[in-house]
């Protein structure tokens, strides 16, 4: 019997080759695993009208951890538009099958590392070494939205919020509303995650991204909760800023930064810029942890246009691969699996589209388990 079952969800698109280039790697490094296969995506939306069938989410309950690749999205009426007839008009939504995996499974810590490995041309800097904490579960994210508005939410909003209530004369579905939602304890826990983190591997500061001069209610109990938990890492630095002027001061000084820590969207968003600053796409990696299970997976999305061509860049994949062994405990694997990667980008005779070669996604990965 094999010490871990891993769930394999490739999904759609591109997902499926950077999986199987990551699964390459993970046997090189000799990872003890029986991988079982899940079925996910589009497919899965258009033939049964869920793209994270109930037979997954069994599987999910039943596995070590998960290796995902990515899935194509699509708004709720292109969505439902590409349904089998039988499914038409039964009013299905699309919803993200990843953000529904993520509260389904209390995936609370979206982890982000973006280091820029030493002579990767697309760095934008040298050394720049950040790790992303995003809060997974709520936040913008939360799915609880109106469109249209029904009249008891609208009768009640008008009542509740004064001086300005834009709606108060509209009719239901003139407006939409999304809500926000940041709870204390989701707001805590991410936040000691990324101090614990941080304490952990010797970081010195941790930054709290927010709105809060504006966004008064739900970002300023993000950063009281900040405050708080602070209070128990003494040996850690904490300063924070807007979401609008992080973006600047990362992209100006990313070495002034270590550790962030973000609600849910701000996170999404300034995990996209820190892993453009070590390379974009190809070399963003991902965990969605949660207290039981850890799903691994690229940052990138589904990649429609590159899709059979084995062409994207295996990179963010096999550093995902490289994560779940560490959150399960197989440190030494993922640190060789890393010190391969470094050695094969250092080297620079391998290279897929995005780093300026033409080495497809599969010769990427057959270099970086060939270090192995
Ligand atoms: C990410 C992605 C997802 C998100 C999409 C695919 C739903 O952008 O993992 O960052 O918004 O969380
Ligand atoms: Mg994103």
């Amino acid at each position: 019997m094999s010490k871990y079952k891993i769930a394999y969800l490739p999904g759609d698109g591109v997902g499926v080759e950077v999986l199987e280039a990551s699964k390459i790697v993970l046997d090189k490094v000799g990872f003890d695993a029986e991988y079982i296969h899940g079925d996910i995506g589009w497919e899965f939306w258009c033939k049964e009208g869920d793209a994270f069938p109930d037979r997954t989410v069994e599987l999910l309950k039943n596995v070590d951890a998960a290796l995902f690749g990515a899935i194509t999205s699509k708004p709720v009426k292109a969505a439902q538009a590409e349904l089998v007839p039988e499914l038409q008009n039964k009013g299905l939504i699309y919803r993200s099958p990843i953000v529904r995996m993520r509260q389904m499974f209390d995936l609370y810590t979206c982890l982000r590392p973006c280091k820029g490995y030493e002579g990767n041309p697309l760095n934008f800097k040298e050394n720049i070494d950040l790790v992303v904490f995003r809060e997974n579960t709520e936040g913008m994210y939360s799915g609880v939205e109106f469109n249209p508005v029904p009249k008891e939410l609208s009768a009640l909003l008008t009542k509740l919020s004064k001086p300005f209530a834009p709606f108060k004369d509209l009719a239901g579905d003139q407006y939409a509303i999304s809500c926000k939602i940041n709870t204390k304890k989701g707001s805590e826990r991410i936040i000691r995650a990324a101090f614990e983190f941080a304490k952990k591997f010797n970081r010195k500061k941790v930054t709290v991204v927010h709105k809060s001069n504006v966004v008064r209610a739900t970002d300023g109990l993000f950063l009281e909760m900040a405050k708080e938990v602070k209070k128990d890492f003494p040996e850690i630095a904490m300063d924070d800023a807007n979401i609008d002027a992080i973006t600047m001061w990362l992209l100006k000084n990313p070495h002034n930064y270590d550790v962030l820590v973000a609600p849910n969207l701000f996170g999404d968003i300034i995990s996209d810029l820190c892993a453009q600053m070590v390379g974009g796409l190809g070399f963003g990696c991902s965990g969605n942890i949660g207290a039981k299970l850890g799903v691994f997976e690229p940052t990138h999305g589904s990649a429609p246009k590159y899709v059979g061509l084995y062409k994207v860049n295996p990179i963010a994949t096999i550093l995902s691969a490289k994560m779940m062994l560490d959150w399960l405990g197989e440190k030494e694997l993922g640190d060789k699996i890393e010190t391969a990667t470094k050695a094969v980008i250092k080297e620079g005779k391998v290279k897929t589209y995005d780093m300026g070669g033409s080495n497809t996604t599969i010769e990427m990965a057959n270099a970086i388990a060939a270090k192995i």
